[in-house]
């Protein structure tokens, strides 16, 4: 078995965290029992391009259960957990391709070593398997079942490749089913990059200004963690509903350059570049923090900063600072990369739980019905969303009303008024 791994003498270590993962995946858990006596993915080989955390790996052995021959690599150069990695290679067989800090050529290197093995099937974190095939492997497309993609700037790119009449085979957008972007990108994102944030720094958020740029599903959760760490919060936007919004759940808004001026914390969740560029730099006070929790590392314009710099140095370990001819320090958190997974551990089991669960049944669905389908991107089927949202609730312990018939036959009439 062909892999590229960090050091496998850290796998034991790997296992003991999956374990620990996976106690809080219970409805993963549930689909993995019923993959294995099923096997529904029997004969196909997917290729995942995932971040390699502890949630991941639960995933994989789930797919791997349900029959289907799995290969892994990494979605972000700096997300991979090298224990897991290890792990994943010597205790689960599964070729993983992986290696915490690789850079930009490895990162590509690893990418095609799992479309060396000639997948059925593409599970991506950020499209970087399926732009990869279109562009540079493109006999591969008709080898292709289908595919799936995790995150918002995947479905982005996805979208556009549609648009483009370049898609060559179906994918399906995990991301927009509810029971992800609503709990992965809100309180997973939330938690994640507050936690990145004080791991790396370990300042104090209460009393601070952090300013958040963009109020998606990720910002709205990154501002409400911070509220709730007692920072006062700044939302920027370019939409004029979502800042409405962000005005309306009690933040203050205003353009970036204005909140360049008063803010200690930065950080971005947008999915498009140069959010902090020079003009923001320019103004910014001394010891200003600066994070990205987007799927890229184009958010803040590093090479900008670079410029700026009479000096660059790493101060604690994800902390870089950059000082400016001014004197003034500004510091940057893992490289401008996503803050949560690089800093730290990603989101929390308990919230993967639902995006793999999404991902399992979306792999399923995708065998038994991928021959109806066109070059299109799907969203998940409503009623598999609704059945995530079923048992994560059971699996929480958590019981709700039903409507009784009086209930159901009034919301279906329209004779009843005043
Ligand atoms: N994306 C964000 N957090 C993650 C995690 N813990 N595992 C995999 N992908 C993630």
């Amino acid at each position: 078995m062909e892999f590229d791994i960090a050091d496998a003498s850290l796998a034991e270590a790997g296992r003991k965290r999956i374990a620990w993962a996976d106690r809080q995946m219970p409805v993963l858990a549930a689909i993995r029992e019923r993959f294995a006596k099923e096997t529904p993915l029997k004969g196909q080989k997917i290729a995942a391009c995932l971040h390699v955390t502890t949630e991941t790996a639960n995933l994989l052995r789930t797919l791997r259960d349900g029959g289907a021959e799995v290969i892994a690599c990494a979605s972000n150069p700096l997300s991979t957990q090298d224990d897991v990695a290890a792990s994943l290679v010597e205790h689960e067989g599964i070729p993983t391709f992986a290696i915490k800090g690789e850079d930009n050529e490895s990162y590509y290197r690893h990418l095609n070593a799992c479309l060396d093995a000639h997948p059925t099937m593409t599970m991506d974190d950020g499209c970087d398997l399926v732009s990869t095939i279109h562009q540079e492997r493109p006999d591969q497309c008709g080898e292709m079942l289908a595919g799936s993609e995790e995150t918002t700037t995947g479905v982005i790119r996805l979208r556009a490749m549609e648009a483009d009449n370049a898609l060559k085979y179906p994918i399906v957008a995990v991301n927009d089913a509810n029971t992800k972007h609503l709990f992965d990108n809100r309180y997973g994102t939330g938690q994640s990059t507050l936690d990145g944030i004080i791991r790396a720094t370990n300042v104090l958020i209460a009393g601070r200004t952090v300013v958040v740029g963009g109020y998606g599903y990720c910002g709205r959760g990154i501002a409400m963690r911070a509220e709730g760490f007692g920072a006062q919060v700044i939302v920027t936007e370019i939409d004029p509903l979502r800042a409405l919004e962000a005005a309306m759940d009690g933040f203050r808004v205003m353009p970036m350059l204005e909140a360049a001026r008063v803010g200690d914390v930065f950080v971005s969740a947008t999915g498009d570049r140069d959010v902090l560029a020079r003009r923001h730099f320019e103004v910014m006070r001394d010891g200003a923090i600066l994070a990205n929790s987007g799927h890229f590392d184009i958010e803040i314009e590093l090479t900008a900063l670079s410029e700026m710099a009479v000096d660059v140095r790493e101060v604690r370990p994800s902390v870089e600072e950059y000082e400016l001819s001014d004197g003034r320090r500004i510091l940057v958190l893992a490289q401008g990369r996503l803050v949560n997974l690089g800093a730290a551990e990603g989101h929390p089991a308990a919230v993967m739980d639902m995006s793999f669960a999404n991902q399992s049944l979306a792999a399923e669905w995708l065998v038994q019905n991928a021959t109806g389908l066109e070059a299109r991107v799907y969203d998940m089927p409503s009623e598999i969303d609704a059945e995530i949202a079923r048992l994560k609730l059971e699996s929480m312990g958590i019981e709700i009303d039903k409507l009784t018939p009086e209930q159901e036959e009034y919301l279906t009439s329209w004779t009843v008024g005043t």
